[in-house]
């Protein structure tokens, strides 16, 4: 069966001179069985002819949102729906930068403003419009954005004469780039993950608790990560402010302590295929709880007696089978490398993920992470600070390279 049989693909065409390989393209997506629809800019049309796209992809192509003759509209909405990948190739500087800030000013934008189908964006241009800061600012807007692939333009001899970074690469090249995409989306289905995210709050009293700074956005991209490649997810999260990831894969279970996130992840975990535990849970609760709120009246001090509170990671690491896999999180400040090696060992962890209070852009509430992986022969893997949307599919790729 051809690799792309049945897929929608719509493949939006922008005003570039590499404009003239994407009937190539079109051709080859047809050959692996994909249904193309394209939408181009008006101003592509110098560089492409929609009759020559028209006639490669089989299909009328649209640029305008109304038919100039017949005054027909063509539904940017129901284009944008009826998708399963958007191919943006090639994307200029300025679709670039209209893409990143959300100008609708021509159908292929619009489209691209209502699709909820995944995108992919093929930037070409000259080499001094690419490397400029503006351009690279919309890259890693576009990058850091969920269900966003951006490719990178190659090294070559440029339309201008220059030679430098810029070219697209060629439809070959993209071609197995949408291949790997679809064939990714399904790696992970069949299988099912608990995922630990956000704080545990610990009461005090009926109004004061016990908590950290953990927003729930470190645990939430595993989640979604692991729902875009086809897994069932079980996302036990803690008291959070941000949005619950909505993807029908991933199934919300919501705690408040440390002690019912553990009562829900030992319930869970047996019939899983794994955990990722990226949950700060409070390692102590209170003892006992107030009935009502305490008083600071006749007090200068007071204290509050702490118990241990169980660590669900280790726990699940006790029980684990030889077919399930638990990834465990380093929160560190100091140590972080002798720290989290110690954690892989004591919670029986396939591998552990560090990261550090002392790099910027890390750790509670950020975008951003820095991590390092810890695997069980002690082999590290250093990455660069990147959103944590990237980071969850480093973790999710480490992962996926570990199961049987
Ligand atoms: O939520 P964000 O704002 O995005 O921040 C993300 C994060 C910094 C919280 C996340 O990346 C992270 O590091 N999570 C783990 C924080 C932590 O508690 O680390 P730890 O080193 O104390 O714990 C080690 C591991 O044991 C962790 O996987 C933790 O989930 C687990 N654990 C710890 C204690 C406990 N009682 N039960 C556990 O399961």
């Amino acid at each position: 069966m051809p690799s792309l049989d049945g897929k929608k693909i719509l493949v939006g065409v922008s005003g570039g001179i590499a404009a003239y390989k994407i009937p190539i393209l079109i051709r080859l997506l047809i050959k692996e069985g994909a249904e193309v629809q394209v939408v181009q800019t008006p101003y592509s049309q110098n560089f492409v002819t929609p009759l020559t796209l028209s006639t490669v992809s089989q299909k009328p192509v649209y640029s305008e949102f109304f038919e100039q003759n017949t005054g027909d509209w063509h539904s940017h909405i129901e284009l944008a729906r009826n998708c399963d990948l958007m191919v943006i190739a090639p994307a200029t500087a300025n679709t670039l930068s209209k893409l990143a800030y959300g100008q609708a000013d021509n159908l292929l934008l619009a489209v691209y403003m209502a699709t909820p189908a995944p995108v992919m964006i093929v930037p070409a241009m000259d080499v001094d419009m690419y490397n400029h800061p503006a351009t690279q600012n919309n890259i890693k807007i576009l990058s850091d954005r969920q269900n966003h692939i951006v490719l990178e333009a190659e090294e070559g001899e440029l339309a201008s004469g220059l030679t430098g970074k810029g070219r697209m690469p060629e439809p070959e090249t993209i071609l197995q780039e949408i291949i790997s995409f679809f064939q990714k989306k399904n790696t992970l289905k069949g299988k099912t993950f608990v995922v630990t995210a956000g704080p545990t709050y610990e009461k005090i009293d009926p109004v004061r608790f016990i908590g950290n700074f953990s927003s729930g956005k470190m645990g939430f991209a595993i989640a979604e990560e692991l729902a875009s490649r086809g897994a069932k997810v079980h996302l036990v999260s803690g008291p959070v402010s941000i949005p619950y990831p909505n993807h029908p894969a991933i199934t919300v279970h919501k705690v408040v302590s440390a002690l019912e996130m553990h009562d829900a992840v030992k319930k869970l975990f047996p019939e899983s295929d794994g955990a990722i535990f990226a949950a700060a849970v409070a390692d102590f609760r209170p003892v006992s709880t107030a009935n009502n709120k305490i008083k600071r009246e006749n007090k200068t001090s007071f204290e509050i007696k702490l118990e241990k509170n169980p660590d669900i990671a280790a726990e699940m690491g006790k029980i684990k089978k030889d077919n399930q896999i638990t990834v465990g999180f380093a929160l560190e400040t100091d140590e972080g490398l002798q720290n989290a090696s110690k954690k892989l060992v004591s919670k029986n962890l396939d591998f552990i993920v560090l990261n550090s209070l002392k790099d910027k852009g890390s750790g509670f509430g950020t975008d951003t992470n820095k991590i390092t992986i810890i695997d069980k022969g002690n082999k590290k893997t250093v990455f660069e600070l990147k959103h944590k949307r990237k980071v969850a599919e480093d973790i999710v790729n480490h992962l996926v390279s570990l199961l049987k």
